[in-house]
């Protein structure tokens, strides 16, 4: 089987080449290599999109606190649980909550609530992972005591310099800040998720091989990576003509997958939503290239369309039951199977010794 020694200068290499010949290697050692430790299911996590209300602006995001064009939401507590039963009906085995970054004690509150309620109504069958952005150790401690266990937040960009570009330096979107938070969540007790986007401006395969190694000695749990993608209400899409075509930024994002999966061969690598917009069969390539998780959105239909980090977002007229649907056609259509009813926990946490890396 294809190894690689995972240093930078052999990392930028692969991420250069378009030698077909030889991505096409990579990508299937990357597979066989996913097979031969984590099996051939995917695993499934239903998505409910929170709020759209989010105090940070990014420059990149089209929900940046900025963007005045976009109608802001929280859904009821209600519509939050019944997307959990369907979750459960539909035996995705877990659900992510993701949301705009809120830090406010009602906030906070909340998601508790909302988490036992979900744990209470479902007997702990459902597994829960939250994506609210950085809070305090406290509040990632009391999220973890309601019964929420895997926790995602991207460092978007490993590289400090590009990270800084990507930011307003308003005081409130520092590097080690972002860093620290993730470190916090391992204090706290998650399975720990991370991850970057891929073909932002100012970025080079040097910064996307170093990506990579922050993976490693962060020792993440989770990552998932999408390419990025253009929001015409957002500063960065004036630097639009200067991006990777869009079949070179899937071209990466497969690459990337193919390589963390030989780096980190048990933790879990999700095929984000963002491949999708890129080609329609994007997250089963990304399945096909060592990912093992994929977010099937449950958001109400209603509301999808205010949720949408970038243009182009796939299925936004689509409600739960159709974007399932969907899902499993695709699924099917590519040989890939779904484990049902199961969390697919990474089976890194359970090894991993560390709990912050020097
Ligand atoms: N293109 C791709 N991904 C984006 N995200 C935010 N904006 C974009 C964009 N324009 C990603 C960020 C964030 C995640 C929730 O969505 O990586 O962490
Ligand atoms: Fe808010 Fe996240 Fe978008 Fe940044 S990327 S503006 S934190 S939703």
């Amino acid at each position: 089987m294809l190894s690689i020694s995972g240093s930078r200068e052999e990392l930028a290499a692969w991420l250069a080449t378009e030698d077909e010949g030889r991505i096409q290697a990579l990508l299937s050692a990357a597979l066989s290599q996913k097979t031969a430790l984590l099996g051939d299911s995917v695993h499934l996590r239903g998505l409910i999109e929170l709020s759209n209300i989010c105090n940070k602006n990014c420059l990149y995001c089209g929900i940046r606190s900025g963007n005045a064009r976009v109608e802001r939401y929280d859904l009821t507590d209600e519509q939050v649980l019944e997307a959990a039963g369907f979750a459960q009906k539909a035996r995705y085995g877990s659900l992510v909550i993701q949301s705009g970054e809120r830090r406010s004690g009602a906030f906070t509150r909340r998601i508790t609530a909302l988490v036992r309620e979900i744990k209470r109504r479902t007997n702990n069958k459902l597994g829960i992972t939250l994506s609210c952005g950085e809070q305090p150790l406290e509040v990632y401690r009391e999220w973890f005591e309601a019964g929420a266990h895997r926790y995602l937040l991207r460092i978007e960009s490993s590289n400090p310099d590009v990270y800084a570009r990507l930011h307003p330096q308003d005081g409130s979107h520092g590097y080690e800040a972002r860093l620290e938070a993730l470190y916090r969540l391992k204090e706290a007790g998650y399975q720990t998720g991370t991850g970057v986007m891929i073909g932002l401006p100012h970025q080079t395969e040097y910064d996307l091989a170093d990506d990579l190694l922050f993976f490693k000695h962060f020792d993440a749990d989770m990552v998932g990576m999408g390419p990025y993608l253009e929001h015409a209400d957002t500063p960065f899409y004036a630097l639009r003509d200067s991006l990777w075509p869009q079949a070179k930024r899937l071209q990466m994002t497969l690459k990337m997958i193919a390589l963390l999966r030989l780096m980190m061969k048990d933790i879990n690598i999700a095929a984000t939503t963002a491949l999708q917009v890129l080609d329609a069969y994007g997250r089963e390539k990304a399945v096909l290239a060592g990912a093992n998780i994929i977010m099937p959105n449950m958001t109400l239909s209603a509301v999808r369309h205010n949720y949408q980090i970038y243009n182009n977002k796939p299925g936004i007229h689509d409600d739960a039951e159709l974007s399932k649907t969907h899902l499993e056609q695709n699924l099917d259509r590519m040989g890939i199977r779904i484990g049902w009813d199961e969390w697919g926990d990474s089976q890194h946490f359970g090894s991993r010794k560390t709990k912050n890396p020097d």
